[in-house]
């Protein structure tokens, strides 16, 4: 076999090389077909240009349209007092601590930050990571052993499917929500030391939210730990915001809670572990992605910090954020689309073909709202969807529009009658 060849225009001689070299050797040829096929099947993931901040309202270089598919729930990407408060840390802190926390990367922000995550959730202590993705990397293959077990649900996030996939552990996957399967799999795992059960909160793709009252009775049952990835929940489920625990009133069960600080709280990065101070402890000399990889930059911790404070002093945004939502869902029922998932901002218009569901995206994008497609293999193929996410920050006009669009563009192209 030949060597690799890096070229000024690319790499040849290995199975990627000659996209965008030119070049017609090695598998380049099938290659350059695996993108057509992506883009003859409608699935081809473009990245649009935004000139503006993130917002219910956005400038794109053609002009300004109305954006519902942010993860900025509560609006605070762009709140003036979240902008400040991360101004102000930037001058204070500087741009970024060139190193890791344990070497000379730990300020006084990251220690108040990880104070206040832990009150938010009322759990014993936090510790910061880059990402959420990079939570779910470090905990798994910290926490078990191959004598350990993982029960997961099919339909986790990339992450954490990612992080058991790190973990020596023996992996159980249990159908999506499916109380008798993950009953069946915690019998079968009562061989194993310790068993943790490790769920989204809330569901990217569909907008519904994990039983955890079944999953903790069982968990009690079966002795196993409970983890919730509450990237989709925090900031905004249950009455004060807290996450799905809250909203199904388990906070005293679920021992693991992982987020982020990239959607609801503020929108920049990061992400967090929450939980018993051992475990954090234990988090803190073992989890790679925490030990090798860089602190938070300054300003991002300082705009996260204000988000929290925000939440804390009032329940007003996740609230308004909860009667847009019921809004958006309740009119384009009566107009006869079906809404997956439940009371969660994410509403997937659920289409099915994944052309349809990419030509209505465009068509709604030329009236000025800006939503997008998801098709295989993001969901399961024959289940294509708009996916659609409310934020507190959304006028009842905005939303108003929205469904009207919706429902010229699904009588244009055959989605309702
Ligand atoms: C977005 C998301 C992540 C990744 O979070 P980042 O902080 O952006 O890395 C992890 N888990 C779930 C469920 C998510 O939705
Ligand atoms: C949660 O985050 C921790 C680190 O933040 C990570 O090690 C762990 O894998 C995550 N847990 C799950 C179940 O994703």
């Amino acid at each position: 076999p030949s060597e690799p060849q890096i070229t000024r225009t690319g790499v040849s001689g290995v199975p990627w090389g000659a996209c965008g070299a030119g070049t017609t050797q090695g598998g380049g040829q099938s290659r350059r077909g695996e993108l057509e096929g992506i883009r003859g099947a409608g699935t081809w993931k473009s990245e649009r240009v935004i000139a503006s901040r993130q917002g219910p309202h956005l400038r794109l270089a053609g002009g300004g349209i109305l954006n519902f598919c942010a993860n900025n729930y509560l609006g605070l990407s762009s709140h003036p007092e979240v902008i400040r408060a991360g101004v102000w840390t930037l001058e204070q802190f500087g741009a970024g601590l060139s190193s890791v926390r344990f070497i000379c990367g730990t300020q006084s922000i990251h220690k108040d930050l990880e104070e206040k995550i832990s009150r938010f959730h009322q759990r014993e202590d936090a510790i910061l990571y880059a990402s959420c993705f990079d939570a779910n990397a470090g905990i798994f293959e910290a926490l078990l052993t191959p004598e350990d077990a993982v029960l997961s649900d099919e339909l986790n996030h990339a992450s954490i499917i990612d992080g058991i996939r790190l973990c020596k552990a023996n992996k159980y996957r249990y159908r999506h929500m499916d109380m008798q399967d993950l009953e069946a799999k915690l019998q079968d795992a009562q061989k194993h030391r310790l068993r943790l059960v490790a769920t989204d909160g809330a569901f990217s793709m569909d907008g519904d939210i994990a039983p955890l009252k079944e999953i903790c009775r069982l968990a009690e049952k079966y002795e196993a730990l409970v983890f919730i990835d509450e990237c989709h929940a925090t900031g905004f489920l249950g009455p004060n915001g807290r996450g799905t625990d809250e909203l199904l009133g388990v906070m005293d069960k679920v021992t693991i809670v992982n987020s982020t600080l990239g959607k609801a709280l503020g929108g920049a990065a990061g992400g967090y572990t929450t939980g018993p101070k051992p475990l954090i402890d234990l988090l803190r000399q073992r989890s790679r992605p925490y030990l090798f990889s860089n602190s938070l930059p300054p300003a991002v911790v300082g705009c996260a910090s204000k988000a929290l404070d925000l939440l804390m002093e009032s329940n007003a945004i996740a609230q308004s954020m909860a009667a847009k939502t019921q809004r958006f869902r309740s009119k384009m029922t009566a107009a006869g689309f079906t809404i997956s998932g439940q009371d969660h901002p994410i509403c997937p218009v659920m289409l099915g073909d994944a052309r349809l569901a990419a030509v209505m995206a465009d068509d709604m994008l030329s009236r000025g709202i800006y939503v997008i497609g998801f098709s295989y293999p993001v969901v399961p193929k024959g289940k294509a969807r708009i996916r659609v996410q409310i934020s507190a920050v959304h006028s009842d006009e905005d939303i108003d529009r929205c469904v009207e669009a919706f429902t010229e563009v699904g009588r244009k192209h055959g989605a309702l009658p």
